[in-house]
């Protein structure tokens, strides 16, 4: 059988820039520069993008156009057994993220209708916490399944297997060629929107302010370099999948580089549509920019509903534009992480790409459920803390180093990108990822194990928000353990479809 493609180049970019933009990048990245330096934070960002970032994203491209299959296959083609594991490692990771991931959509597709009314009327907190996800029990349990979530729920599935199930270049290169640039004219309105209004600029001067100082502080870096690589989708399966449907005669470099540039500037539009909305907010309530300034399910579900309830007109419709652009840039995030396990799936065991997308996604929507439930929030919470805190730096950093270190394939990739490439690659490249992003990433693994572990999940100096260490650790180990054995069992096995 032949292995699908992408129809065009405008296509795989699409489709790499809709995985790289999601959430991350409007609910994440404002607050992560506002609270790293401002202005300033742009140094470690930019630095983090160059040395870290754009050279994975590259290597990413090269191993997927050059051993052309999902992130095991092409670890396997690589360095057999011995590398196998590490892209099922990826692909389970992704599976979790997925679940949850889900469940953020839905909740940003029942807002979307939400906000005609505003049916969260004025305390949006006691809205998003009681009346509509329902939380009521303790971490850890579950609760009953909450309805108002699961169908929403429900249809995100549908449309995200939907568009696999009909393939690369039908399902999901249409998708995103069709997401993405309504995302952005959407995304664009709100942001013209948010600084048209009175108290946009308190906002803007908080997000652009630089404190320079800050810039002498590690933690910075560290938070730059986990946000590229989350806001980048790299150490997920995600762009070696991707790219494993390249035609032969390929741009590899360009192509990430435009994907990575074009994913910054969304975020930059982002820091400044958030924070503008944020300084209107703060103008009209009278406060600092710093009171209302927070991030993810805060920032979406909180403090945006009060944003739009205090708008001079046309609430109803930049409330709904605001969701569904989280909608959209979520939707095609789902779909690039899902693909990477529908891949895995259908070449490890011969699957039909329809068998691989209903069984994989399907357990994987099943799965979801759980975070659909009344103590759901809990859960989600937990995954989220420790993909974000942990498993992207430390994929990350075993990624590199295997593949320059251990397998020593770095002269290899970059012959081969250099083939069909018009940026050539330099021995620059061969520094970025040998040197500057192991030093980085091992340094932020350090700092985050006797950290984190040890302080911040002290029982005495209180959880990572208030919860109990062995809910978090079983949480945390579940995760992170469960994908990494899972990995070891699926490289066991031979390929059944080794020829495509
Ligand atoms: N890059 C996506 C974002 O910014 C997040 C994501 C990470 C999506 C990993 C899929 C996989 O939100």
């Amino acid at each position: 059988m032949e292995r699908s493609q992408w129809g065009t180049r405008a296509g795989f970019i699409l489709a790499a820039v809709g995985s790289a933009v999601g959430l991350g990048n409007i609910w994440r990245f404002p607050y992560v520069a506002y609270e790293n330096g401002g202005g300033a934070f742009f140094i470690p960002y930019l630095f983090a993008l160059l040395t870290a970032g754009i050279p994975i994203l590259i290597m990413e491209f090269t191993i997927g156009h050059r051993y052309r299959g999902s992130a095991p296959l092409s670890f396997f083609r690589m360095k057999g057994k011995a590398a196998e594991w590490l892209g099922w490692w990826q692909i389970f990771v992704s599976f979790v993220i997925s679940t949850y991931y889900a469940v953020i959509i839905a909740w940003a597709m029942r807002y979307t209708f939400f906000s005609f009314d505003q049916a969260w009327g004025t305390d949006t907190e006691t809205f998003l916490f009681a009346d509509f996800l329902q939380l009521d029990v303790a971490p850890g349990e579950t609760g009953g399944i909450v309805w108002g979530i699961f169908v929403p729920l429900a249809i995100v599935w549908i449309i995200s297997l939907g568009i696999l199930l009909a393939g690369v270049k039908k399902g999901i290169e249409l998708a995103n060629r069709f997401f993405i640039p309504t995302l952005v004219i959407l995304f664009m309105i709100i942001v013209i929107r948010a600084v048209t209004l009175p108290g946009s600029e308190l906002g803007l001067t908080a997000f652009f302010q630089p404190d320079f100082d800050r810039i002498w502080d590690p933690t910075v870096w560290v938070a730059a370099y986990g946000h590229i690589f989350f806001s980048l989708s790299i150490a997920f399966a995600i762009m070696i999948t991707y790219s494993s449907y390249l035609p032969k005669k390929s741009d590899i470099t360009n192509n990430a580089f435009i994907t990575g540039f074009a994913n910054s500037g969304f975020e930059l539009l982002a820091g400044i549509g958030v924070f503008a909305a944020l300084g209107f907010m703060a103008a009209q309530s009278n406060v600092a920019v710093e009171e209302v300034a927070t991030a993810g399910v805060g920032l979406a579900f909180v403090v945006f509903p009060q944003i739009i309830n205090e708008l001079p007109g046309l609430n109803g419709i930049f409330g709904a534009v605001f969701f569904f652009s989280l909608t959209l840039a979520g939707l095609s995030s789902l779909i690039s992480i899902t693909e990477t396990y529908v891949a895995g799936f259908s070449e490890k065991f011969g699957l039909s790409r329809k068998v691989a997308v209903l069984v994989g996604g399907g357990a994987a929507a099943l799965i979801s459920i759980l975070f659909a439930t009344q103590g759901g929030l809990f859960f989600l919470d937990v995954a989220d803390y420790f993909i974000n805190q942990f498993g992207v730096a430390l994929i990350g950093l075993v990624e590199v180093v295997l593949v320059i270190w251990i397998f020593r394939k770095a002269t290899d990739l970059q012959a081969h990108a250099n083939l069909t490439s018009d940026i050539r690659l330099g021995g620059w490249w061969k520094i970025c990822l040998g040197v500057i992003t192991p030093l980085v990433l091992g340094y932020m693994m350090f700092g985050l194990l006797t950290q984190n572990l040890f302080q911040e999940f002290d029982t005495e100096t209180g959880n990572y928000e208030g919860y109990t260490n062995t809910f978090i650790l079983f949480g945390g180990a579940a995760v992170a353990v469960g994908a990494l054995v899972l990995g070891i069992l699926f490289s066991i096995g031979k390929w059944h479809r080794d020829h495509v």
